[in-house]
């Protein structure tokens, strides 16, 4: 990683918001699938989006690789606002970024052959004759672990793995600088998901690609990972290290989310409560915290006001009001810096706005019942 060199990809304030169904009599709902992210992806890093299902990681995924329009916000790749750029750089741009998904049946012409599917990109970004086009393809059917013979053959003549592994080369053909993976083994058997993982990581020294993964598997992401960003219904809460995260969470839903992880280190933090309810609705998400109708530590002015993702010791980010105290509150080894005057100013008007509206409805239930 160059510090002097821009973010490989830059998200800014990212939003898209999707039309939902449409309500009776009414207009139809709107699903906040990311909401206002602002992320950094590092060149040459390994970058996981993690998080329940619905969270948003494919949308913000698609939006980082221009493959939709964000509702909001700004995608700057190598320091460029993408959204600005001339047509002809937009499409050059397109060339450095690729995708590999999940299902990779579903993601491969069943009538093409593997030479004409890993090809296909060559001929759209550089114009190769056929014969050419073709000796590319097997050079790449090379590079992920194939023969070129199987350039022959089709789709449904090989196993998940094989075909995962055709994706990649069709993913690679123009020579990205930066691969999203977006679940590139949660369709494999277990026994198939390391030999895909090895080749992702080989392929990315191999050619210095930086990789962005969306992985459900906790594994998969500890091994791959440089940093995680932790999302919860279209936001992130979380932005660490892989080894910080998986030792110490700081939000209360990292937390929940990796409760099931074993900690190697016996000073890392071990009171880890599973998560509770369901993820809410992403057409209505809950005010303030999103988090907060399933936050153990829920309190007022979580319900009031968003909290910021800020910065924490050891690179890391996290978007809760009160971190600093759970950090501090477990057997964990961060040294929580003090909150801001701030924080603690508008903490302290929050407390005693509750503390009376508290009040006020205990007296009011005290009262006898005004019977006519
Ligand atoms: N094209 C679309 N139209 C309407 N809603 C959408 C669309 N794409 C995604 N959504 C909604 O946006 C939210 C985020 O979806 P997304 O697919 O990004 O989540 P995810 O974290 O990748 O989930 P999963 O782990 O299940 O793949 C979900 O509520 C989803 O239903
Ligand atoms: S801000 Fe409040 S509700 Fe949200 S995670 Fe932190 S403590 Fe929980
Ligand atoms: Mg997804």
């Amino acid at each position: 990683m160059n510090a002097a060199l821009p973010p490989i990809l830059e998200g800014a304030g990212l939003s898209k918001h999707f039309a939902g169904r449409r309500r009776l009599l009414g207009s139809p709902s709107v699903v906040r699938a990311v909401d206002d992210v602002s992320l950094r992806v590092e060149r040459g890093e390994t970058l996981a989006l993690v998080g329940e299902s619905g969270s948003g990681k494919s949308t913000l995924g698609r939006l980082l690789l221009d493959l939709m329009t964000p509702t909001a916000g700004d995608v700057l790749y190598e320091g460029r606002n993408i959204a600005s750029l001339p047509k002809a750089e937009a499409r050059a741009l397109r060339r450095d970024l690729g995708i590999v998904f999940q299902d990779p049946f579903a993601s491969l012409n069943p009538r093409m052959s593997v030479a004409d599917i890993v090809g296909e990109p060559i001929w759209l970004h550089e114009g190769l004759a056929r014969s050419d086009r073709k000796a590319k393809a097997a050079e790449l059917l090379r590079t992920v672990g194939l023969r070129a013979e199987h350039g022959a053959r089709f789709p449904h003549e090989f196993s998940g793995g094989q075909r995962q592994r055709i994706g990649i080369a069709r993913a690679l053909a123009s020579s990205p600088k930066l691969l999203l993976g977006d679940e590139p083994v949660s369709a494999l058997d277990v026994s198939v998901q390391a030999q895909i993982v090895n080749l992702l990581e080989d392929l990315k020294s191999r050619f210095g690609l930086t990789l962005v993964v969306v992985a459900h598997g906790l594994a998969v992401i500890r091994h791959m990972s440089d940093r995680v960003a932790v999302m919860y219904l279209g936001q992130i809460v979380e932005l660490a290290p892989v080894d910080a995260l998986f030792e110490e969470p700081l939000h209360p839903y990292s937390q929940a989310l990796l409760s099931s992880v074993p900690v190697p280190s016996p000073r890392a933090r071990r009171e880890r409560a599973p998560i509770d309810g369901d993820i809410p609705s992403a057409t209505c998400p809950p005010p303030g915290c999103r988090f907060h109708t399933r936050c153990p530590h829920v309190r007022p002015l979580c319900r009031e006001a968003r909290p910021p993702l800020e910065a924490a010791p050891g690179g890391r980010s996290v978007a809760c009001h009160f971190w600093r105290e759970i950090a501090g509150a477990g057997a964990g080894t961060i040294v929580t810096p003090p909150a801001s005057a701030a924080f603690t100013r508008r903490l302290a008007l929050f407390e005693a706005r509750s503390q009376q509206s508290e009040a006020a409805n205990a007296a009011r239930a005290a009262e006898p019942a005004n019977i006519t």
